[in-house]
């Protein structure tokens, strides 16, 4: 059965409850996971959780990811907007992938409208809080069949 779904957050993701809570809210790494990985056994999907503020390690890790998972869901923070070393290892990895982001990131700032993802992931859930993962999640789940 093809259910493993890896949850991967990148670069300052870890400083959820210390960010600006008018586009983060005030809920934590931690409980995000606990969000999360409740959604993930609703839909009968088993999740793993990594995080990193090491471009590097992210990149190594996606390189792993086709012998651990069937599937990602990346939030990978600020590297979204700029890291063609993620988007590549992404590209290895082929896995099919959601990308997520907590904000609406098409209404801030004109560098974060900017996805090096573009094209390679199955879908992009962005402006919906914690309730975008259970989104991201059943997206996935339509990717696995
Ligand atoms: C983010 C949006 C990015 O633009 C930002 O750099 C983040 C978080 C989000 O979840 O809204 O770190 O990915």
């Amino acid at each position: 059965m093809r259910n493993r779904v890896e949850v991967l957050h990148g670069v300052n993701l870890d400083m959820l409850g210390r960010r600006n809570p008018e586009h983060y809210g005030m809920i934590t790494l931690p409980e995000l996971e606990v969000r999360i990985k409740r959604y993930a056994h609703e839909l009968g999907l088993e999740v793993a959780f990594f995080d990193t503020n090491n471009e590097g390690e992210f990149v190594e890790y996606l390189h792993r990811l086709p012998e651990i998972a069937d599937a990602a869901l990346v939030n990978a923070g600020a590297w979204t907007h700029y890291s063609y070393a993620i988007r590549d290892a992404l590209e290895i990895a082929r896995v099919p992938a959601v990308e997520v982001h907590l904000s609406d990131v098409q209404s801030r700032e004109e560098w974060r409208r900017v996805s090096v993802f573009e094209g390679l992931v199955v879908g992009v859930v962005s402006g919906k809080g914690p309730e975008g993962y259970r989104e991201a999640l059943q997206m996935l789940k339509g990717a696995l069949g």
